[in-house]
Protein backbone atom coordinates (compact mmCIF):
# COMPACT_ATOMS: atom_id res chain seq x y z
CA UNK A 1 0.00 0.00 0.00
CA UNK A 2 1.40 3.25 -0.96
CA UNK A 3 2.16 6.03 2.07
CA UNK A 4 0.32 8.43 0.16
CA UNK A 5 -2.61 6.00 0.13
CA UNK A 6 -2.44 6.55 3.99
CA UNK A 7 -2.28 10.24 3.96
CA UNK A 8 -5.09 10.75 1.95
CA UNK A 9 -7.87 7.76 3.18
CA UNK A 10 -6.68 8.78 6.88
CA UNK A 11 -8.09 11.84 7.23
CA UNK A 12 -10.72 11.41 4.41
CA UNK A 13 -12.41 8.59 6.63
CA UNK A 14 -11.88 10.69 9.91
CA UNK A 15 -13.50 14.05 8.20
CA UNK A 16 -16.78 11.93 7.89
CA UNK A 17 -16.56 10.15 11.25
CA UNK A 18 -18.42 13.30 12.66
CA UNK A 19 -21.41 12.80 10.26
CA UNK A 20 -21.41 9.09 10.98
CA UNK A 21 -22.20 9.92 14.27
CA UNK A 22 -24.49 12.82 14.32
CA UNK A 23 -27.11 10.34 11.97
CA UNK A 24 -26.98 7.18 13.55
CA UNK A 25 -30.42 6.45 14.77
CA UNK A 26 -32.35 9.09 12.77
CA UNK A 27 -34.78 8.09 10.31
CA UNK A 28 -34.56 9.71 6.79
CA UNK A 29 -37.32 8.94 4.18
CA UNK A 30 -35.85 8.81 0.70
CA UNK A 31 -38.35 9.50 -2.40
CA UNK A 32 -36.29 7.95 -5.24
CA UNK A 33 -37.92 8.95 -8.76
CA UNK A 34 -38.96 6.20 -10.94
CA UNK A 35 -36.83 7.84 -14.01
CA UNK A 36 -33.93 6.69 -11.52
CA UNK A 37 -34.45 3.14 -12.23
CA UNK A 38 -35.18 3.36 -15.57
CA UNK A 39 -31.77 5.09 -16.44
CA UNK A 40 -30.48 2.27 -14.98
CA UNK A 41 -29.15 3.87 -11.18
CA UNK A 42 -30.84 1.09 -9.33
CA UNK A 43 -27.53 -1.06 -8.19
CA UNK A 44 -25.80 2.02 -7.24
CA UNK A 45 -28.48 3.87 -5.36
CA UNK A 46 -28.98 0.41 -3.27
CA UNK A 47 -25.47 -0.27 -2.41
CA UNK A 48 -25.54 3.05 -1.03
CA UNK A 49 -28.69 2.84 0.86
CA UNK A 50 -27.18 -0.14 2.33
CA UNK A 51 -24.44 1.24 3.46
CA UNK A 52 -26.19 4.74 5.38
CA UNK A 53 -28.27 2.04 6.51
CA UNK A 54 -25.25 0.29 8.21
CA UNK A 55 -24.18 3.72 10.05
CA UNK A 56 -27.41 3.10 11.86
CA UNK A 57 -30.04 5.56 9.62
CA UNK A 58 -33.53 3.92 9.45
CA UNK A 59 -34.53 4.30 6.00
CA UNK A 60 -38.04 4.30 4.13
CA UNK A 61 -37.09 4.31 0.43
CA UNK A 62 -40.22 5.30 -1.62
CA UNK A 63 -40.05 4.98 -4.95
CA UNK A 64 -41.62 6.34 -7.80
CA UNK A 65 -43.18 4.84 -11.43
CA UNK A 66 -43.53 7.56 -13.68
CA UNK A 67 -41.75 5.85 -17.13
CA UNK A 68 -42.89 2.30 -16.14
CA UNK A 69 -46.27 2.58 -15.46
CA UNK A 70 -46.27 5.07 -19.22
CA UNK A 71 -44.38 2.74 -20.76
CA UNK A 72 -46.83 0.08 -19.44
CA UNK A 73 -49.62 2.14 -20.64
CA UNK A 74 -47.98 2.36 -24.19
CA UNK A 75 -47.67 -1.03 -24.31
CA UNK A 76 -50.90 -1.48 -24.14
CA UNK A 77 -51.94 1.04 -26.91
CA UNK A 78 -53.31 3.29 -24.46
CA UNK A 79 -52.60 6.89 -24.10
CA UNK A 80 -51.49 8.22 -20.36
CA UNK A 81 -53.60 11.10 -19.16
CA UNK A 82 -52.48 13.75 -16.96
CA UNK A 83 -54.37 17.13 -15.14
CA UNK A 84 -53.48 19.49 -12.26
CA UNK A 85 -50.18 17.82 -12.38
CA UNK A 86 -51.86 14.11 -11.50
CA UNK A 87 -52.30 11.26 -13.43
CA UNK A 88 -55.79 10.28 -13.89
CA UNK A 89 -56.01 6.82 -13.18
CA UNK A 90 -58.55 5.13 -15.27
CA UNK A 91 -58.89 1.21 -14.85
CA UNK A 92 -56.32 0.56 -17.97
CA UNK A 93 -53.82 3.01 -16.00
CA UNK A 94 -54.45 0.84 -12.48
CA UNK A 95 -53.67 -2.04 -14.10
CA UNK A 96 -50.58 -0.66 -15.49
CA UNK A 97 -49.57 1.00 -12.30
CA UNK A 98 -50.17 -2.31 -10.35
CA UNK A 99 -48.17 -4.35 -12.65
CA UNK A 100 -45.38 -1.58 -13.01
CA UNK A 101 -45.19 -1.14 -8.99
CA UNK A 102 -44.90 -5.22 -8.98
CA UNK A 103 -42.15 -5.32 -11.05
CA UNK A 104 -40.40 -2.03 -9.50
CA UNK A 105 -40.65 -4.18 -6.11
CA UNK A 106 -38.89 -6.99 -7.25
CA UNK A 107 -36.37 -5.28 -8.95
CA UNK A 108 -35.56 -2.97 -5.72
CA UNK A 109 -36.02 -6.13 -3.35
CA UNK A 110 -33.20 -8.19 -5.71
CA UNK A 111 -30.69 -5.06 -5.42
CA UNK A 112 -30.89 -5.52 -2.10
CA UNK A 113 -30.24 -8.60 -2.19
CA UNK A 114 -26.97 -8.96 -3.51
CA UNK A 115 -23.64 -9.89 -1.47
CA UNK A 116 -21.48 -10.96 -4.40
CA UNK A 117 -17.47 -10.96 -2.50
CA UNK A 118 -15.80 -7.71 -3.62
CA UNK A 119 -18.65 -5.73 -4.70
CA UNK A 120 -20.17 -2.65 -1.87
CA UNK A 121 -22.82 -4.93 -0.49
CA UNK A 122 -20.24 -7.94 0.05
CA UNK A 123 -21.64 -8.62 3.82
CA UNK A 124 -24.66 -6.30 3.74
CA UNK A 125 -27.68 -8.17 4.92
CA UNK A 126 -30.51 -5.38 4.27
CA UNK A 127 -33.88 -6.71 5.36
CA UNK A 128 -37.13 -5.25 3.17
CA UNK A 129 -40.28 -5.01 4.08
CA UNK A 130 -42.90 -3.36 2.05
CA UNK A 131 -47.10 -3.52 3.58
CA UNK A 132 -50.51 -1.63 3.62
CA UNK A 133 -49.17 1.31 5.74
CA UNK A 134 -51.00 3.94 3.89
CA UNK A 135 -54.47 4.73 3.54
CA UNK A 136 -55.78 6.64 0.99
CA UNK A 137 -58.72 8.70 -0.43
CA UNK A 138 -59.98 9.31 -3.91
CA UNK A 139 -58.61 12.98 -4.97
CA UNK A 140 -62.58 12.61 -6.59
CA UNK A 141 -63.30 15.28 -9.39
CA UNK A 142 -61.86 18.50 -9.68
CA UNK A 143 -63.14 21.07 -12.08
CA UNK A 144 -64.88 18.89 -13.98
CA UNK A 145 -61.82 16.48 -14.17
CA UNK A 146 -62.60 13.01 -12.57
CA UNK A 147 -59.20 11.43 -11.50
CA UNK A 148 -60.73 8.06 -11.03
CA UNK A 149 -58.29 5.55 -8.97
CA UNK A 150 -55.68 8.44 -8.08
CA UNK A 151 -55.70 8.77 -4.84
CA UNK A 152 -54.29 11.24 -2.05
CA UNK A 153 -52.60 9.85 1.24
CA UNK A 154 -55.41 9.68 4.49
CA UNK A 155 -53.20 8.60 7.35
CA UNK A 156 -49.68 6.79 7.70
CA UNK A 157 -49.69 3.94 9.91
CA UNK A 158 -46.56 5.25 11.81
CA UNK A 159 -46.62 2.76 14.09
CA UNK A 160 -46.17 -0.37 12.11
CA UNK A 161 -43.58 1.42 10.20
CA UNK A 162 -41.65 2.56 13.30
CA UNK A 163 -41.33 -1.30 14.07
CA UNK A 164 -40.41 -2.76 10.96
CA UNK A 165 -37.44 0.01 11.24
CA UNK A 166 -36.76 -0.52 14.91
CA UNK A 167 -36.57 -4.46 13.86
CA UNK A 168 -33.53 -2.99 11.15
CA UNK A 169 -35.39 -3.59 8.42
CA UNK A 170 -35.50 -0.73 6.00
CA UNK A 171 -39.01 0.11 4.86
CA UNK A 172 -40.15 0.08 1.07
CA UNK A 173 -43.16 1.91 -0.06
CA UNK A 174 -44.67 2.03 -3.83
CA UNK A 175 -47.11 4.98 -4.65
CA UNK A 176 -50.44 2.93 -3.83
CA UNK A 177 -52.67 3.26 -0.64
CA UNK A 178 -56.00 1.73 0.13
CA UNK A 179 -59.34 2.85 1.39
CA UNK A 180 -61.60 1.40 4.31
CA UNK A 181 -63.75 -0.38 1.48
CA UNK A 182 -60.27 -1.86 0.08
CA UNK A 183 -59.69 -0.25 -2.77
CA UNK A 184 -56.60 0.41 -4.10
CA UNK A 185 -55.33 3.67 -5.08
CA UNK A 186 -52.90 5.31 -7.41
CA UNK A 187 -50.78 8.15 -5.04
CA UNK A 188 -47.81 9.75 -6.57
CA UNK A 189 -44.41 9.34 -4.75
CA UNK A 190 -43.83 12.76 -4.05
CA UNK A 191 -46.76 12.89 -1.79
CA UNK A 192 -46.53 9.67 -0.12
CA UNK A 193 -42.55 10.30 0.74
CA UNK A 194 -43.77 13.82 2.17
CA UNK A 195 -46.84 12.30 4.00
CA UNK A 196 -44.54 9.27 5.90
CA UNK A 197 -41.94 11.77 6.62
CA UNK A 198 -44.19 14.28 8.35
CA UNK A 199 -46.35 11.74 9.88
CA UNK A 200 -43.31 9.89 10.98
CA UNK A 201 -41.32 13.32 12.01
CA UNK A 202 -38.36 12.20 10.40
CA UNK A 203 -35.08 13.96 10.16
CA UNK A 204 -34.56 14.40 6.56
CA UNK A 205 -37.28 13.88 3.22
CA UNK A 206 -34.77 13.10 0.49
CA UNK A 207 -36.02 12.92 -3.03
CA UNK A 208 -33.48 11.38 -5.81
CA UNK A 209 -34.56 13.31 -9.05
CA UNK A 210 -34.06 14.18 -12.49
CA UNK A 211 -33.04 17.69 -11.63
CA UNK A 212 -29.83 18.96 -9.92
CA UNK A 213 -31.31 20.83 -7.35
CA UNK A 214 -32.17 24.51 -7.25
CA UNK A 215 -29.91 27.18 -8.62
CA UNK A 216 -29.48 30.14 -6.77
CA UNK A 217 -30.57 32.02 -10.28
CA UNK A 218 -33.33 29.26 -10.64
CA UNK A 219 -34.24 30.53 -13.86
CA UNK A 220 -31.14 31.23 -15.39
CA UNK A 221 -28.90 28.39 -16.75
CA UNK A 222 -25.91 26.53 -14.85
CA UNK A 223 -23.06 28.49 -14.70
CA UNK A 224 -19.88 29.57 -12.52
CA UNK A 225 -21.50 32.24 -11.32
CA UNK A 226 -25.22 30.31 -10.95
CA UNK A 227 -24.28 27.61 -8.94
CA UNK A 228 -26.55 24.87 -7.11
CA UNK A 229 -28.08 26.58 -4.05
CA UNK A 230 -27.08 23.82 -1.48
CA UNK A 231 -29.36 25.67 1.38
CA UNK A 232 -32.01 27.13 1.06
CA UNK A 233 -33.98 28.73 4.46
CA UNK A 234 -37.65 27.71 4.58
CA UNK A 235 -38.59 31.41 4.92
CA UNK A 236 -36.43 31.74 1.29
CA UNK A 237 -38.04 28.76 -0.01
CA UNK A 238 -41.51 29.71 0.75
CA UNK A 239 -40.89 32.95 -0.78
CA UNK A 240 -39.53 31.99 -4.41
CA UNK A 241 -42.32 28.96 -4.30
CA UNK A 242 -45.19 31.90 -4.21
CA UNK A 243 -43.31 33.25 -7.27
CA UNK A 244 -43.19 30.25 -9.10
CA UNK A 245 -45.89 28.60 -11.37
CA UNK A 246 -47.50 25.84 -10.52
CA UNK A 247 -44.51 22.27 -10.19
CA UNK A 248 -46.57 20.03 -12.91
CA UNK A 249 -43.36 18.51 -14.49
CA UNK A 250 -40.48 16.78 -12.84
CA UNK A 251 -38.54 19.09 -14.38
CA UNK A 252 -40.19 22.35 -13.12
CA UNK A 253 -38.96 24.35 -10.61
CA UNK A 254 -41.79 24.25 -7.78
CA UNK A 255 -41.83 20.52 -8.81
CA UNK A 256 -40.06 18.67 -5.22
CA UNK A 257 -39.82 21.99 -3.56
CA UNK A 258 -43.54 22.22 -3.01
CA UNK A 259 -43.00 18.73 -1.21
CA UNK A 260 -39.94 20.42 0.44
CA UNK A 261 -41.37 23.20 1.96
CA UNK A 262 -44.73 21.22 3.01
CA UNK A 263 -42.77 19.14 4.96
CA UNK A 264 -40.23 21.49 6.55
CA UNK A 265 -43.03 23.66 7.66
CA UNK A 266 -44.33 20.30 9.33
CA UNK A 267 -41.63 19.70 11.37
CA UNK A 268 -39.24 17.57 9.01
CA UNK A 269 -35.97 20.06 9.96
CA UNK A 270 -34.40 19.10 6.28
CA UNK A 271 -35.50 18.33 3.10
CA UNK A 272 -33.49 17.72 -0.17
CA UNK A 273 -33.48 17.76 -3.74
CA UNK A 274 -30.66 15.84 -5.15
CA UNK A 275 -29.40 14.40 -8.68
CA UNK A 276 -30.01 10.44 -9.41
CA UNK A 277 -27.37 11.22 -12.26
CA UNK A 278 -24.75 12.34 -10.20
CA UNK A 279 -22.98 9.02 -8.51
CA UNK A 280 -22.96 8.56 -5.13
CA UNK A 281 -25.18 11.75 -4.46
CA UNK A 282 -26.63 10.45 -1.17
CA UNK A 283 -23.32 9.61 0.23
CA UNK A 284 -22.09 13.07 -1.08
CA UNK A 285 -25.18 15.01 0.52
CA UNK A 286 -25.50 13.11 3.73
CA UNK A 287 -21.23 12.62 4.52
CA UNK A 288 -20.10 15.41 2.73
CA UNK A 289 -20.19 19.62 4.77
CA UNK A 290 -21.06 21.31 1.53
CA UNK A 291 -23.23 18.89 0.05
CA UNK A 292 -24.49 18.33 -3.63
CA UNK A 293 -28.15 19.54 -4.24
CA UNK A 294 -30.54 21.63 -2.30
CA UNK A 295 -31.41 21.36 0.91
CA UNK A 296 -34.16 23.32 2.59
CA UNK A 297 -33.71 24.32 6.26
CA UNK A 298 -36.21 25.33 8.82
CA UNK A 299 -34.15 27.22 10.68
CA UNK A 300 -37.11 28.92 13.03
CA UNK A 301 -36.28 27.10 16.57
CA UNK A 302 -33.49 29.59 16.71
CA UNK A 303 -33.39 33.00 14.91
CA UNK A 304 -31.05 33.77 12.19
CA UNK A 305 -30.86 36.93 10.47
CA UNK A 306 -29.80 40.04 9.92
CA UNK A 307 -28.82 42.24 12.82
CA UNK A 308 -30.36 45.60 13.43
CA UNK A 309 -29.47 48.38 15.21
CA UNK A 310 -31.02 47.35 17.94
CA UNK A 311 -28.87 44.24 17.99
CA UNK A 312 -25.87 46.79 18.68
CA UNK A 313 -25.63 46.08 22.45
CA UNK A 314 -25.95 42.42 22.12
CA UNK A 315 -23.45 41.96 19.45
CA UNK A 316 -20.76 43.99 21.50
CA UNK A 317 -21.41 41.95 24.75
CA UNK A 318 -20.62 38.76 23.04
CA UNK A 319 -17.62 40.13 21.25
CA UNK A 320 -16.18 41.96 24.22
CA UNK A 321 -14.68 38.78 25.71
CA UNK A 322 -13.19 37.48 22.67
CA UNK A 323 -11.74 41.18 21.93
CA UNK A 324 -10.21 41.32 25.33
CA UNK A 325 -8.42 37.98 25.19
CA UNK A 326 -6.77 39.33 21.08
CA UNK A 327 -8.66 36.59 19.36
CA UNK A 328 -10.54 39.15 17.86
CA UNK A 329 -9.44 42.76 16.34
CA UNK A 330 -11.27 45.61 18.71
CA UNK A 331 -14.19 47.12 17.52
CA UNK A 332 -16.10 50.28 18.76
CA UNK A 333 -19.71 50.64 19.51
CA UNK A 334 -20.09 53.64 16.73
CA UNK A 335 -18.14 51.18 14.04
CA UNK A 336 -20.69 48.66 14.80
CA UNK A 337 -23.70 50.79 15.01
CA UNK A 338 -22.71 51.94 11.37
CA UNK A 339 -21.93 48.46 9.79
CA UNK A 340 -25.05 46.81 12.23
CA UNK A 341 -26.27 45.42 8.25
CA UNK A 342 -23.51 43.77 7.94
CA UNK A 343 -23.59 41.49 10.31
CA UNK A 344 -25.99 38.39 10.97
CA UNK A 345 -26.82 36.70 14.08
CA UNK A 346 -28.35 34.01 15.80
CA UNK A 347 -30.81 34.88 18.65
CA UNK A 348 -32.43 32.65 20.94
CA UNK A 349 -35.23 34.19 23.66
CA UNK A 350 -33.87 37.81 22.72
CA UNK A 351 -30.23 36.85 23.26
CA UNK A 352 -27.67 36.83 20.54
CA UNK A 353 -25.43 33.88 20.96
CA UNK A 354 -23.65 34.31 17.80
CA UNK A 355 -22.37 36.26 15.00
CA UNK A 356 -20.01 37.17 11.86
CA UNK A 357 -20.11 40.29 9.52
CA UNK A 358 -19.51 40.41 5.75
CA UNK A 359 -17.56 43.72 4.41
CA UNK A 360 -17.88 42.95 0.36
CA UNK A 361 -14.98 44.77 -1.59
CA UNK A 362 -17.30 43.73 -4.77
CA UNK A 363 -14.17 44.85 -7.64
CA UNK A 364 -12.76 41.72 -6.18
CA UNK A 365 -15.32 39.93 -6.51
CA UNK A 366 -14.50 38.64 -2.76
CA UNK A 367 -15.50 39.86 0.81
CA UNK A 368 -14.16 39.29 4.24
CA UNK A 369 -16.70 37.65 6.75
CA UNK A 370 -15.28 38.99 10.49
CA UNK A 371 -15.96 39.00 13.69
CA UNK A 372 -17.69 35.58 13.65
CA UNK A 373 -18.15 34.76 17.25
CA UNK A 374 -20.56 31.71 19.28
CA UNK A 375 -20.67 32.28 22.91
CA UNK A 376 -18.76 30.37 24.91
CA UNK A 377 -21.48 28.43 26.49
CA UNK A 378 -23.01 27.22 22.88
CA UNK A 379 -19.88 26.23 21.21
CA UNK A 380 -19.44 22.99 19.64
CA UNK A 381 -22.83 22.80 18.64
CA UNK A 382 -22.82 23.92 15.07
CA UNK A 383 -24.14 27.36 15.16
CA UNK A 384 -20.50 28.62 13.93
CA UNK A 385 -21.22 26.67 10.70
CA UNK A 386 -24.76 27.86 10.62
CA UNK A 387 -23.43 31.39 10.26
CA UNK A 388 -20.83 30.81 8.45
CA UNK A 389 -23.17 29.13 5.81
CA UNK A 390 -25.77 32.51 6.25
CA UNK A 391 -22.58 34.42 5.13
CA UNK A 392 -21.83 32.47 2.31
CA UNK A 393 -25.05 32.81 0.69
CA UNK A 394 -25.31 36.26 1.50
CA UNK A 395 -22.13 36.87 -0.22
CA UNK A 396 -23.16 34.76 -3.48
CA UNK A 397 -26.36 36.85 -3.57
CA UNK A 398 -24.49 39.39 -3.64
CA UNK A 399 -22.62 37.94 -6.67
CA UNK A 400 -19.14 37.14 -5.14
CA UNK A 401 -16.89 34.32 -6.00
CA UNK A 402 -14.80 33.88 -2.20
CA UNK A 403 -14.73 35.23 1.49
CA UNK A 404 -11.98 34.93 3.26
CA UNK A 405 -11.08 35.20 7.12
CA UNK A 406 -8.09 37.03 8.94
CA UNK A 407 -7.35 34.82 12.13
CA UNK A 408 -4.50 34.18 14.13
CA UNK A 409 -6.21 31.55 16.20
CA UNK A 410 -9.06 29.56 14.27
CA UNK A 411 -7.09 28.55 11.30
CA UNK A 412 -8.19 25.25 11.57
CA UNK A 413 -11.74 25.56 11.86
CA UNK A 414 -11.72 27.39 8.77
CA UNK A 415 -9.62 24.95 7.12
CA UNK A 416 -11.46 21.90 8.33
CA UNK A 417 -14.98 23.84 6.08
CA UNK A 418 -13.24 23.92 3.10
CA UNK A 419 -11.09 27.24 3.57
CA UNK A 420 -7.70 27.30 1.82
CA UNK A 421 -4.35 29.35 3.22
CA UNK A 422 -2.99 32.46 1.11
CA UNK A 423 -0.26 35.24 1.01
CA UNK A 424 -1.90 38.45 2.50
CA UNK A 425 -1.17 39.49 -0.49
CA UNK A 426 -3.97 37.84 -2.16
CA UNK A 427 -6.01 40.64 -0.63
CA UNK A 428 -7.95 43.26 -2.21
CA UNK A 429 -6.29 46.47 -2.37
CA UNK A 430 -8.80 48.33 0.32
CA UNK A 431 -8.17 45.47 2.83
CA UNK A 432 -4.49 45.35 2.09
CA UNK A 433 -4.19 49.22 2.91
CA UNK A 434 -5.47 47.97 6.20
CA UNK A 435 -3.59 44.70 7.10
CA UNK A 436 -1.85 45.02 10.61
CA UNK A 437 1.60 43.29 9.78
CA UNK A 438 2.43 43.21 13.42
CA UNK A 439 -0.61 41.15 14.00
CA UNK A 440 0.33 38.02 11.50
CA UNK A 441 -2.83 37.33 10.84
CA UNK A 442 -3.07 33.79 8.27
CA UNK A 443 -5.39 34.98 5.19
CA UNK A 444 -8.02 32.22 4.59
CA UNK A 445 -9.56 32.11 1.29
CA UNK A 446 -13.01 29.88 0.53
CA UNK A 447 -14.25 30.00 -2.93
CA UNK A 448 -17.72 29.84 -3.56
CA UNK A 449 -18.98 26.88 -5.36
C1 LIG B 1 -14.69 29.37 16.02
C2 LIG B 1 -16.12 29.40 16.55
C3 LIG B 1 -16.87 30.52 15.88
C4 LIG B 1 -16.78 28.05 16.22
O1 LIG B 1 -18.11 28.09 16.64
P1 LIG B 1 -18.89 26.76 17.10
O2 LIG B 1 -20.34 27.06 17.15
O3 LIG B 1 -18.24 26.21 18.31
O4 LIG B 1 -18.56 25.86 15.84
P2 LIG B 1 -19.24 24.52 15.39
O5 LIG B 1 -20.14 24.00 16.45
O6 LIG B 1 -19.82 24.76 14.03
O7 LIG B 1 -17.95 23.62 15.27
C5 LIG B 1 -17.37 23.10 16.42
C6 LIG B 1 -16.08 22.38 16.08
O8 LIG B 1 -15.05 23.35 15.86
C7 LIG B 1 -13.95 23.07 16.71
N1 LIG B 1 -13.29 24.31 17.07
C8 LIG B 1 -13.74 25.30 17.87
N2 LIG B 1 -12.80 26.28 17.96
C9 LIG B 1 -11.77 25.91 17.18
C10 LIG B 1 -10.51 26.49 16.86
N3 LIG B 1 -10.11 27.62 17.38
N4 LIG B 1 -9.71 25.82 16.01
C11 LIG B 1 -10.09 24.63 15.48
N5 LIG B 1 -11.27 24.03 15.76
C12 LIG B 1 -12.10 24.66 16.59
C13 LIG B 1 -14.59 22.37 17.89
O9 LIG B 1 -13.62 21.60 18.56
C14 LIG B 1 -15.62 21.51 17.23
O10 LIG B 1 -15.01 20.39 16.64
P3 LIG B 1 -15.78 18.97 16.59
O11 LIG B 1 -17.02 19.21 15.77
O12 LIG B 1 -14.79 18.10 15.91
O13 LIG B 1 -16.07 18.65 18.01
C15 LIG B 1 -16.16 29.56 18.07
O14 LIG B 1 -15.35 28.60 18.66
C16 LIG B 1 -15.75 30.93 18.56
O15 LIG B 1 -16.57 31.82 18.68
N6 LIG B 1 -14.44 31.11 18.87
C17 LIG B 1 -13.96 32.36 19.40
C18 LIG B 1 -13.92 33.46 18.38
C19 LIG B 1 -13.10 33.10 17.17
O16 LIG B 1 -12.07 32.48 17.26
N7 LIG B 1 -13.57 33.58 16.01
C20 LIG B 1 -12.92 33.44 14.75
C21 LIG B 1 -12.17 34.69 14.56
S1 LIG B 1 -11.40 34.73 13.03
Amino acid sequence: MSAVFNFTFVPWFRSVAPYIHTHRGKTFVVGLAGEAIAAGKLQHIAQDLALIQSMGVKIVLVHGFRPQVNEQLKAKGHAAKYSHGMRITDEVALDSAQEAAGQLRYEIEAAFSQGLPNTPMAGSTVRVISGNFITARPVGILDGVDFKHSGLVRKVDTAAIGRVLDFGAMVLLSPFGFSPTGEAFNLTMEEVATSVAIAMQADKLIFLTEIPGIRIHHDQPESEDNPIDTELPLAAAEKLLATLPNGERPTDTAFYLQHCVKACKAGVERSHILPFAVDGSLLLEIYVHDGIGTMVIDEKLEELREATEDDVGGILQLIEPFENDGTLVKRSRTEIERDAANYSIIEHDGVIFACAALYPYPEAKTAEMAALTVSPQSQGQGDGEKILKRIEQRARAAGLQSIFVLTTRTMHWFIKRGFVQVDPDWLPEGRKRKYNWDRKSQVLVKKLS
